[in-house]
């Protein structure tokens, strides 16, 4: 690779990650920020040495075969890597980098919002006094669910995972989780280990999802396991649309099974789920769980650090 190593960056990037990105490198950048597609991955192959793609570019085993061997490494601006066939392309010897750790606290932080706003009607009363249609008020009105004091089961206690609990924990709610394996008691902080998800979801009055969407959690959340949930349960997931089988989502909300949903992460990206529209119980966010200006300076650095390591002959410290 040359002293000056050509990147595509498909996607506008915070101003900070485009300025460091282009005193070190031939930057190519699209004129207009949309989803980098297929044709244009591997057309875009070809002309550089290195990518810097966020989740939206689907470099899928199709895609991957088609990749020109110019292309040496796929720097990640994301920490979910499911858009990537990671086998795919380490079989074609691409290096193939991620972002943990920097988007933890500012994802945590909408999974917190998304729960205390399914649970107090934030959709709902938002809109109606947005309409100008608040014209009572009685002690029945509007009545949510309380989160302080109540429990929370946490599905995958990685970064993300853990930072929502110490969250949680400051709302003085009781921690349950399940995860691969058990944490460490440091880690744990007196939360509830569960070995299956099956009797962690009984004691859930808020579950929320931390883990990522592999071939193993596609519609880890179904009719059976919402069945499980306690009566009146409010669901979160800001993990992946994948974990979630909409449908069953939406029979559990209807029979009042479940009290409400806060998503921001949806099967079908962007756009999410029409049916979804009509109903108030379900807060909804467009996958911003990482956007805040800090967090998105800071995955545009780490991405770049790894790009750096790499271009320097190092072990870039996110490989996957
Ligand atoms: C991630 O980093 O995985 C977030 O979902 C944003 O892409």
């Amino acid at each position: 690779m040359s002293p000056r190593p050509v990147l595509w960056i498909p996607r506008r990037l915070s101003d900070a990650t485009m300025a460091r990105a282009a005193r070190d490198y031939d930057v190519i950048t699209p004129e207009h920020d949309a989803p980098g597609t297929a044709d244009e991955i591997v057309a875009m192959s070809g002309r550089v040495d290195a990518m810097l793609p966020c989740h939206s570019e689907i470099f899928s085993d199709a895609v991957v075969q088609r990749l020109d061997p110019r292309l040496k490494i796929v720097a990640n601006h994301s920490v979910g890597v499911d858009h990537c066939d990671l086998d795919a392309l380490r079989g074609r010897g691409i290096v193939v980098t991620n972002t943990p750790d920097v988007l933890s606290d500012a994802t945590a932080e909408i999974a917190l919002m998304l729960m205390l706003g399914a649970a107090r009607h934030a959709v709902a009363g938002d809109r109606m006094v947005r309409r100008g249609e608040w014209d009572s008020w009685s002690p029945a009105f509007m009545v949510g669910k309380q989160v302080s004091g109540a429990r929370v089961g946490i599905v995958g206690m990685g970064r993300v995972g853990r930072a929502f609990a110490t969250m949680a924990r400051g709302l003085g709610m009781e921690i349950h989780y399940h995860n691969r394996s058990r944490l460490s008691p440091e880690q744990e902080q007196g939360a509830t280990f569960h070995e299956t998800i099956e009797t962690l979801l009984p004691q859930a009055d808020f579950l929320s999802l931390h883990c990522p969407a592999t071939p193993q959690t596609v519609d880890l959340i179904n009719d059976e396991r919402l069945a499980l949930l306690p009566r009146g349960a409010v669901l979160v997931n800001t993990a992946r649309g994948a974990l979630v089988d909409e449908d069953a989502l939406l029979r559990a909300l209807d029979s009042g099974h479940l009290m409400a949903a806060g998503l921001d992460c949806f099967k079908v990206e962007p756009g999410g789920n029409p049916a979804f529209a009509d109903h108030d119980n379900i807060f909804m966010m467009p996958h911003v769980g990482s956007a805040t200006v800090r967090t998105r300076d800071a995955m545009g650095f780490r991405a770049l650090d790894n790009l750096d390591a790499f271009v320097a002959g190092q072990e870039p410290r996110d490989r996957l």
